[in-house]
Protein backbone atom coordinates (compact mmCIF):
# COMPACT_ATOMS: atom_id res chain seq x y z
CA UNK A 1 0.00 0.00 0.00
CA UNK A 2 1.16 3.55 -0.91
CA UNK A 3 0.09 5.79 2.29
CA UNK A 4 0.38 9.79 1.08
CA UNK A 5 0.28 12.20 4.48
CA UNK A 6 0.07 15.59 4.60
CA UNK A 7 1.73 16.48 1.39
CA UNK A 8 2.48 19.63 0.43
CA UNK A 9 3.93 21.18 -2.50
CA UNK A 10 4.81 25.04 -3.60
CA UNK A 11 5.89 26.00 -6.85
CA UNK A 12 7.02 29.75 -7.13
CA UNK A 13 5.00 30.89 -4.36
CA UNK A 14 1.98 29.18 -5.93
CA UNK A 15 0.75 26.00 -3.58
CA UNK A 16 -0.56 23.51 -5.54
CA UNK A 17 -0.69 20.17 -3.13
CA UNK A 18 -2.37 20.98 -0.11
CA UNK A 19 -2.20 18.94 2.47
CA UNK A 20 -2.88 16.14 0.45
CA UNK A 21 -3.91 12.47 2.13
CA UNK A 22 -4.07 9.47 0.39
CA UNK A 23 -4.35 5.42 0.44
CA UNK A 24 -3.41 3.85 -2.47
CA UNK A 25 -4.23 -0.76 -2.28
CA UNK A 26 -2.84 -3.22 -4.11
CA UNK A 27 -4.23 -5.11 -6.74
CA UNK A 28 -6.33 -2.08 -7.10
CA UNK A 29 -6.44 0.32 -9.63
CA UNK A 30 -6.70 3.09 -7.68
CA UNK A 31 -7.58 6.45 -9.87
CA UNK A 32 -6.61 9.79 -9.09
CA UNK A 33 -9.42 12.77 -10.49
CA UNK A 34 -9.97 15.93 -10.83
CA UNK A 35 -10.53 19.23 -13.41
CA UNK A 36 -7.23 20.22 -15.33
CA UNK A 37 -4.57 21.93 -13.43
CA UNK A 38 -5.91 20.52 -9.82
CA UNK A 39 -2.66 18.89 -9.52
CA UNK A 40 -3.24 15.17 -10.34
CA UNK A 41 0.45 14.88 -12.47
CA UNK A 42 2.39 17.25 -9.69
CA UNK A 43 0.58 14.57 -7.17
CA UNK A 44 2.36 11.61 -9.68
CA UNK A 45 5.13 13.15 -9.91
CA UNK A 46 5.77 13.30 -6.38
CA UNK A 47 5.11 9.74 -5.91
CA UNK A 48 7.88 8.64 -7.95
CA UNK A 49 10.39 11.47 -6.80
CA UNK A 50 10.32 13.71 -9.85
CA UNK A 51 9.02 16.94 -7.72
CA UNK A 52 10.76 17.09 -4.18
CA UNK A 53 7.49 17.87 -1.55
CA UNK A 54 7.78 20.51 0.93
CA UNK A 55 6.37 18.43 3.56
CA UNK A 56 4.66 15.47 4.63
CA UNK A 57 5.26 12.01 3.74
CA UNK A 58 4.54 9.08 0.73
CA UNK A 59 5.21 5.52 2.11
CA UNK A 60 5.43 2.54 -0.05
CA UNK A 61 4.43 -0.47 1.90
CA UNK A 62 6.37 0.98 4.98
CA UNK A 63 9.30 2.27 3.42
CA UNK A 64 9.10 6.49 3.80
CA UNK A 65 10.26 7.54 0.43
CA UNK A 66 10.84 11.49 1.46
CA UNK A 67 13.35 10.19 3.94
CA UNK A 68 15.06 7.58 2.02
CA UNK A 69 18.90 7.80 0.78
CA UNK A 70 19.47 7.57 -3.23
CA UNK A 71 20.71 3.98 -3.07
CA UNK A 72 17.26 3.30 -1.17
CA UNK A 73 15.21 5.64 -3.44
CA UNK A 74 16.92 3.37 -7.02
CA UNK A 75 15.98 0.02 -4.86
CA UNK A 76 12.06 1.19 -4.84
CA UNK A 77 12.71 2.81 -8.71
CA UNK A 78 13.43 -0.70 -9.51
CA UNK A 79 9.46 -1.73 -8.21
CA UNK A 80 7.91 0.90 -9.75
CA UNK A 81 6.61 1.14 -13.49
CA UNK A 82 5.25 4.38 -14.87
CA UNK A 83 3.19 5.66 -17.80
CA UNK A 84 3.42 9.38 -18.58
CA UNK A 85 0.68 11.66 -20.35
CA UNK A 86 1.68 11.83 -23.97
CA UNK A 87 3.06 7.96 -24.11
CA UNK A 88 6.69 9.12 -23.78
CA UNK A 89 8.14 6.72 -25.85
CA UNK A 90 11.81 7.02 -27.46
CA UNK A 91 11.18 7.97 -30.86
CA UNK A 92 14.42 7.10 -31.86
CA UNK A 93 14.57 3.99 -30.18
CA UNK A 94 12.60 0.65 -31.96
CA UNK A 95 9.84 -0.52 -29.64
CA UNK A 96 11.86 -3.92 -28.84
CA UNK A 97 14.65 -1.10 -27.38
CA UNK A 98 11.79 1.11 -25.55
CA UNK A 99 10.99 -2.05 -23.84
CA UNK A 100 14.41 -3.34 -23.22
CA UNK A 101 15.36 0.03 -21.59
CA UNK A 102 14.58 -0.28 -17.95
CA UNK A 103 15.70 -3.73 -18.06
CA UNK A 104 19.27 -2.40 -19.32
CA UNK A 105 18.94 0.19 -16.65
CA UNK A 106 18.20 -2.11 -13.75
CA UNK A 107 18.96 -5.81 -14.15
CA UNK A 108 21.95 -7.75 -15.05
CA UNK A 109 20.13 -9.88 -17.32
CA UNK A 110 22.33 -11.55 -20.61
CA UNK A 111 21.01 -9.62 -23.90
CA UNK A 112 18.85 -12.90 -24.61
CA UNK A 113 17.33 -12.93 -21.60
CA UNK A 114 16.50 -9.12 -21.71
CA UNK A 115 14.96 -9.90 -25.47
CA UNK A 116 13.11 -12.99 -23.78
CA UNK A 117 11.40 -11.10 -21.08
CA UNK A 118 10.59 -7.86 -23.50
CA UNK A 119 8.70 -10.27 -26.40
CA UNK A 120 6.75 -11.33 -22.79
CA UNK A 121 5.49 -8.06 -21.91
CA UNK A 122 4.87 -7.56 -25.35
CA UNK A 123 2.67 -10.63 -26.01
CA UNK A 124 1.28 -9.66 -22.55
CA UNK A 125 -0.01 -6.44 -24.03
CA UNK A 126 -1.04 -8.08 -27.58
CA UNK A 127 1.59 -6.42 -29.65
CA UNK A 128 3.38 -8.82 -31.34
CA UNK A 129 5.64 -8.43 -35.31
CA UNK A 130 6.71 -4.90 -34.13
CA UNK A 131 9.88 -5.25 -32.79
CA UNK A 132 11.81 -3.27 -34.94
CA UNK A 133 9.45 -0.58 -35.99
CA UNK A 134 9.51 2.98 -34.24
CA UNK A 135 7.02 4.28 -32.17
CA UNK A 136 6.46 6.83 -34.96
CA UNK A 137 5.33 3.80 -37.22
CA UNK A 138 2.78 2.31 -34.82
CA UNK A 139 -1.34 3.76 -33.77
CA UNK A 140 -1.69 5.66 -30.58
CA UNK A 141 -3.34 2.82 -28.82
CA UNK A 142 -0.31 0.46 -29.94
CA UNK A 143 1.73 3.01 -28.58
CA UNK A 144 0.13 2.74 -25.17
CA UNK A 145 0.04 -0.51 -25.23
CA UNK A 146 4.16 -0.69 -25.88
CA UNK A 147 4.17 1.94 -23.05
CA UNK A 148 2.30 -0.68 -20.96
CA UNK A 149 5.57 -3.30 -22.19
CA UNK A 150 7.88 -1.20 -21.12
CA UNK A 151 5.81 0.10 -17.97
CA UNK A 152 5.64 -3.87 -16.76
CA UNK A 153 9.19 -4.69 -17.94
CA UNK A 154 10.52 -5.08 -14.39
CA UNK A 155 7.46 -6.76 -13.02
CA UNK A 156 6.11 -3.78 -10.95
CA UNK A 157 4.90 -3.37 -7.58
CA UNK A 158 3.71 -0.33 -8.34
CA UNK A 159 2.48 1.38 -11.49
CA UNK A 160 1.68 5.06 -12.10
CA UNK A 161 -0.10 5.95 -15.25
CA UNK A 162 -1.05 9.67 -16.34
CA UNK A 163 -3.65 9.40 -18.10
CA UNK A 164 -3.11 6.46 -20.08
CA UNK A 165 -6.03 6.55 -22.76
CA UNK A 166 -5.69 10.58 -23.23
CA UNK A 167 -6.15 10.95 -26.84
CA UNK A 168 -7.43 7.22 -27.60
CA UNK A 169 -10.99 6.57 -29.36
CA UNK A 170 -13.44 5.29 -26.43
CA UNK A 171 -13.36 1.81 -27.99
CA UNK A 172 -9.07 2.08 -27.32
CA UNK A 173 -9.53 3.97 -24.50
CA UNK A 174 -11.67 0.59 -22.96
CA UNK A 175 -8.72 -1.99 -24.51
CA UNK A 176 -6.20 -0.09 -22.54
CA UNK A 177 -8.12 0.22 -19.42
CA UNK A 178 -8.57 -3.13 -19.66
CA UNK A 179 -5.46 -3.90 -19.75
CA UNK A 180 -4.56 -1.69 -16.69
CA UNK A 181 -7.09 -3.70 -14.95
CA UNK A 182 -5.96 -7.37 -15.51
CA UNK A 183 -2.42 -6.10 -15.44
CA UNK A 184 -3.01 -5.13 -11.85
CA UNK A 185 -5.18 -7.71 -10.84
CA UNK A 186 -2.83 -10.49 -12.47
CA UNK A 187 0.36 -9.38 -10.68
CA UNK A 188 -1.18 -7.75 -7.23
CA UNK A 189 0.29 -4.36 -8.43
CA UNK A 190 -0.49 -0.63 -6.81
CA UNK A 191 -1.62 1.27 -9.69
CA UNK A 192 -2.17 4.30 -9.12
CA UNK A 193 -4.14 6.34 -12.75
CA UNK A 194 -4.91 9.65 -13.36
CA UNK A 195 -7.85 10.51 -15.41
CA UNK A 196 -10.41 12.61 -15.99
CA UNK A 197 -12.13 9.75 -18.52
CA UNK A 198 -15.55 9.47 -16.37
CA UNK A 199 -15.66 6.08 -18.50
CA UNK A 200 -12.79 4.91 -17.27
CA UNK A 201 -13.55 5.79 -13.68
CA UNK A 202 -16.99 4.58 -13.64
CA UNK A 203 -15.86 1.00 -15.55
CA UNK A 204 -12.52 0.30 -13.73
CA UNK A 205 -11.65 2.69 -11.10
CA UNK A 206 -11.40 0.23 -7.53
CA UNK A 207 -11.03 3.43 -5.55
CA UNK A 208 -11.26 7.68 -6.46
CA UNK A 209 -9.28 10.05 -4.90
CA UNK A 210 -11.32 13.53 -6.02
CA UNK A 211 -8.55 16.14 -6.06
CA UNK A 212 -9.98 19.85 -5.65
CA UNK A 213 -7.43 22.97 -6.10
CA UNK A 214 -4.64 21.01 -4.94
CA UNK A 215 -7.03 19.21 -1.68
CA UNK A 216 -7.61 15.77 -1.65
CA UNK A 217 -11.42 16.48 -1.17
CA UNK A 218 -12.97 13.20 -1.49
CA UNK A 219 -12.02 9.71 -1.43
CA UNK A 220 -14.39 6.92 -1.93
CA UNK A 221 -15.83 3.79 -4.31
CA UNK A 222 -16.79 3.95 -7.85
CA UNK A 223 -20.41 3.31 -6.55
CA UNK A 224 -20.17 5.85 -3.80
CA UNK A 225 -19.38 8.54 -6.63
CA UNK A 226 -22.98 9.31 -7.84
CA UNK A 227 -24.15 9.62 -4.77
CA UNK A 228 -21.55 11.76 -2.43
CA UNK A 229 -23.53 14.71 -1.73
CA UNK A 230 -20.74 16.48 -2.28
CA UNK A 231 -20.94 19.79 -4.36
CA UNK A 232 -17.32 19.88 -6.05
CA UNK A 233 -17.60 16.31 -6.82
CA UNK A 234 -21.04 16.83 -8.46
CA UNK A 235 -19.96 19.94 -10.30
CA UNK A 236 -17.02 17.99 -11.67
CA UNK A 237 -18.65 14.72 -12.21
CA UNK A 238 -22.02 16.33 -13.85
CA UNK A 239 -20.38 18.85 -16.10
CA UNK A 240 -20.35 16.99 -18.87
CA UNK A 241 -23.43 15.97 -20.97
CA UNK A 242 -23.03 12.25 -20.92
CA UNK A 243 -23.20 12.51 -17.19
CA UNK A 244 -26.17 14.57 -16.91
CA UNK A 245 -27.69 12.01 -18.86
CA UNK A 246 -26.70 9.21 -16.92
CA UNK A 247 -27.56 11.51 -14.15
CA UNK A 248 -30.77 14.03 -14.76
CA UNK A 249 -32.02 14.70 -11.35
CA UNK A 250 -28.38 15.97 -10.49
CA UNK A 251 -28.18 18.67 -13.09
CA UNK A 252 -25.66 21.89 -12.21
CA UNK A 253 -26.40 25.57 -13.41
N1 LIG B 1 7.20 22.35 -12.75
C1 LIG B 1 6.24 23.24 -12.45
N2 LIG B 1 6.54 24.51 -12.14
C2 LIG B 1 5.59 25.40 -11.81
N3 LIG B 1 4.26 25.12 -11.79
C3 LIG B 1 3.89 23.86 -12.11
C4 LIG B 1 4.86 22.86 -12.45
N4 LIG B 1 4.19 21.71 -12.70
C5 LIG B 1 2.90 22.00 -12.54
N5 LIG B 1 2.70 23.27 -12.18
C6 LIG B 1 1.41 23.89 -11.88
O1 LIG B 1 0.70 23.06 -11.00
C7 LIG B 1 -0.70 23.09 -11.28
C8 LIG B 1 -1.23 21.69 -11.39
O2 LIG B 1 -0.69 21.08 -12.55
P1 LIG B 1 -0.90 19.55 -12.90
O3 LIG B 1 -0.10 19.29 -14.12
O4 LIG B 1 -0.62 18.72 -11.72
O5 LIG B 1 -2.45 19.49 -13.23
P2 LIG B 1 -3.32 18.23 -13.65
O6 LIG B 1 -4.37 18.05 -12.61
O7 LIG B 1 -2.42 17.09 -13.94
O8 LIG B 1 -4.01 18.76 -14.98
P3 LIG B 1 -4.36 17.96 -16.36
O9 LIG B 1 -5.64 17.26 -16.08
O10 LIG B 1 -4.52 19.07 -17.33
O11 LIG B 1 -3.21 17.07 -16.68
C9 LIG B 1 -0.86 23.93 -12.54
O12 LIG B 1 -1.28 25.21 -12.16
C10 LIG B 1 0.53 23.97 -13.11
O13 LIG B 1 0.75 25.18 -13.80
MG1 LIG C 1 -1.97 16.03 -15.62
Amino acid sequence: MIVVEGVNKTFNEAQILKNVEAKFHPGKVNMVIGKSGSGKTVLLKSLVGLHKIDSGSITFDGRDFTKMRTKEKIAIRKEVGMLFQGGALFDSSTIEENVIYPLDMFTNFTKAEKLKRANFCLERVNLTGVNKQFPSELSGGMQKRAAIARAIALNPKYLFCDEPNSGLDPQTAIVIDKLIQEITKEYGITTVVNTHDMNSVLAGADSVVFIFEGHSWWHGSRTDLLDSGNPELDDFLFSSELMRRIRPTKQHK
